[in-house]
């Protein structure tokens, strides 16, 4: 080989090694600046031989242009599909169903060896993938069954799609699985949709479905798909654990989770435990495939029409249901803020009833096109809070109809007020008694006041008996008060004036978060405790320095600032301190240009903003490792920022920076600025 086409072979070579290492098995080995080196190097030299370029290079994985349609093409063996097991009973009748086969073929003696594994059922799209010399060739949805459209340029864009196949392997072979689009980033893809007024797709089954038919590979590129292989036509192996195995060392993907089980009893046990598991898989599964291992008894089981007779799909029960929308009210937030929730026909989905839902803000009812009357997808997955996703516009029937914002506060009847932030209504009356009842709740809330045993349903009771009208009456209730309430004992009394009582002595971040000031979460609240150490100093606080402070925007700042300067939450405040409330002062610490930092203090004095998902920092780690080498993180870009940090689908603070001038910069630059601590 010449000298240029060794070289370019041998980052072929390593690149792909690494995006194996970093893609499949999530353990890079280098880091990300060393890698985008090496491609750079790689992409030098195949501009200057383009003859040269190597089918698998890592470089033809992006850059395809876009194709005219899709063609079809007919499928060397039919993909099937499978028979439904709808419970345990369902699961034992297919294994009833085997043994009786087998019996009626003669094959009772090979009963012996039965065994079945047990799989994930991957709830996306299938895709046949061929792959000649090693090389990947063809790639095909399932189509008819018989036949489906080539996706060749667009698979090439799924990392976790081997372009050429690792260790040794047959001359042709074909390997079938399931192309799913991870949830985090179907949340991610929905959320960007809606703001750019585009329909959301409706779970990420869909939305990978609609990203592999892009016509222009370079989208299908953005949309991190990701690939499981589930079974291999052309290699002859003894079953489909064996099969399974093999498929990873070729470099794919398989089931996080495989059980290989002698009795049914163990393949009812495994489908029971993929079920308690079943949130913990960062991509949605739909049930559990349930293989007959041995080829040697799948080729007697045989097929039928459309599905074999070796394998099954133990379902679960679904997480998404169509429901219908009956009506939109309004919940009143501690700042006075209406939130519209959706009111659904009560709908079981994913192990609970569900018959509310948020939906956020009024823009969003407008962006995803949801009217009163529609059927929606209701969706929920695990622990996540269940979501009205998007409308079924093709079950409409004519008689929906549009909400209409109110113009006035349900609980109280003041005018309302639309928010600086134009999604944001608000009712404007601080005595609401809705507002004061959530300004309560979130006082006693355990990272605040943390005072147990007063929760929603009491705040109501003592709302409702008149006892209490703002946060420092709490501190004015007496057992006898408490005790002559419905459902109210001694014990518990008790234990709720003791547990306010104990509220008295507060850090001064806590106390701060506690006030419910709009705007102010945790982080800020400890910002500002950091910042200024004590309340006096907090309350005199001016809207300049509260800008001032790196993790303070503009927006908080003036929020902080209205706060303080309104006089009834100034009496509020001294109500607190007159009834016995302690805030502790906090120590004062600037991040910013005090103290020595554990990592060498590379990023020293620089304030950084991050945004959009990087390659391997979370959000978590990225701000760990800049605070660690001496950085400050902030939440709002400005004049002050010294780089933003911008992964992928980054959004408007990318363009915030652009418009300031502020520079720039990958996690590659990050890492880079600290290895060399050059900036
Ligand atoms: S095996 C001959 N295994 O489920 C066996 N299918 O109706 C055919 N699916 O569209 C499929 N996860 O794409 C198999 N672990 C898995 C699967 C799986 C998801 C899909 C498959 C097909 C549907 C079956």
């Amino acid at each position: 080989m010449s000298g240029y086409r060794e070289n370019m072979a041998t980052l072929v070579k390593q690149l792909n090694e690494h995006g194996y290492r970093y893609y499949v098995l999530a353990q890079p080995t280098i880091s990300d600046a060393e890698y985008d080196r090496k491609y750079r190097e790689l992409e030098v030299l195949e501009r200057a031989h383009p003859d040269a370029i190597f089918a698998d290079s890592p470089t033809q994985r992006v850059g395809a242009s876009p194709v005219a349609g899709f063609q079809t093409v007919r499928h060397r063996e039919p993909m099937l599909s499978l028979n439904n097991a709808m419970n345990e009973g369902e699961i034992r009748e297919f294994h009833e169903q085997v043994l009786r086969f087998l019996e009626r073929e003669g094959a009772s003696e090979v009963i012996t060896a039965l065994s079945y594994t047990v799989e994930l059922k991957f709830d996306g799209i299938a895709l046949s993938l061929t792959y000649e010399d090693g090389l990947l060739v063809q790639a095909l949805t399932r189509g008819d069954g018989e036949s489906g459209e080539q996706v060749l340029a667009q698979v090439k864009t799924v990392r976790t799609i081997p372009l050429r196949l690792r260790g040794e392997f047959p001359e042709r072979l074909e390997v079938r699985g399931e192309v799913v689009l991870p949830r985090e980033h179907f949340e991610r893809l929905n959320n960007q949709r809606v703001a750019a007024g585009e329909p959301p797709f409706a779970n990420p089954r869909n939305a990978a479905a609609g990203s592999l038919r892009q016509l222009d590979p370079s989208i299908t590129a953005q949309r991190k798909l990701a690939f499981f292989a589930y079974g291999v036509i052309g290699v002859a192996e003894q079953g489909h654990n064996a099969i399974l195995a093999h498929a990873r060392e070729w470099g794919f993907l398989i089931s996080p989770f495989i059980r290989t089980q002698l009795t049914i009893e163990g393949v009812v046990k495994a489908f029971g435990e993929a079920t308690a598991l079943r949130a913990t898989f960062p991509f949605d599964i739909d049930g559990i495939v349930i293989k007959v291992d041995p080829t040697s008894l799948q080729a007697i089981l045989g097929t039928r029409q459309r599905s074999p007779r070796w394998a099954v799909a133990g379902k679960f029960p679904p997480v998404e249901e169509h429901t219908v929308l009956r009506d939109i009210s309004l919940q009143v937030g501690r700042t006075g803020v209406l939130t519209p929730v959706a009111v659904l026909d009560p709908i079981r989905v994913g192990g609970v009833t569900v018959s509310r839902a948020t939906l956020h803000n009024f823009d969003e009812i407008e962006r995803k096109g949801l009217l009163i009357g529609d059927t929606v997808v209701v969706r929920r997955q695990g622990d996540v809070i269940p979501a009205v996703i998007a409308p079924v516009v093709a079950a409409r029937n004519g008689d929906e109809r549009h909400f209409i914002p109110p113009s006035n506060c349900p609980v109280c009847g003041s005018g309302i007020i639309r928010d600086r932030e134009a999604a944001a209504m608000r009712c404007p009356n601080r005595l609401c008694s809705a507002q004061s009842s959530a300004r309560i709740i979130h006082y006693a809330k355990r990272e605040a006041a943390d005072i147990s045993g007063l929760g929603e349903k009491m705040v109501a009771l003592l709302m409702e008996h008149g006892l209490v009208s703002d946060v420092s009456s709490l501190y004015d209730l007496t057992i006898a008060q408490l005790e002559a309430l419905p459902r109210m004992g001694q014990q518990s009394s008790g234990n709720l004036v003791t547990a306010i009582e104990k509220s008295k002595t507060i850090s001064l971040e806590r106390f701060i978060f506690a006030l419910g000031i709009r705007h102010v979460g945790e982080r800020t609240a400890q910002a500002l405790a950091t910042h200024y150490g004590s309340l006096q100093k907090v309350r005199d606080a001016t809207v300049d320095e509260l800008i001032s402070i790196p993790d303070i925007g503009e927006e908080t700042a003036f929020a902080i600032s209205e706060f303080l300067s309104d006089p009834s939450e100034r009496e509020l405040i001294d109500r607190l301190l007159s009834r016995g409330v302690q805030v502790q002062e906090s120590e004062r610490v600037s991040r910013t240009s005090e103290g020595e930092t554990a990592g060498g203090g590379a990023l020293k004095g620089l304030t950084f903003v991050v945004t959009g998902s990087l390659p391997s920092f979370t959000r978590t780690e990225v701000e760990r490792f800049i605070q660690h080498h001496g950085g400050t993180v902030s939440s709002s870009v400005s004049k002050r920022t010294s780089y933003l940090v911008a992964g992928d689908e980054a959004g408007s603070k990318l363009k915030k920076a652009e418009a300031l001038g502020v520079s720039v910069l990958n996690e590659a630059g990050l890492r880079a600025m600290v290895e060399r601590g050059e900036y």
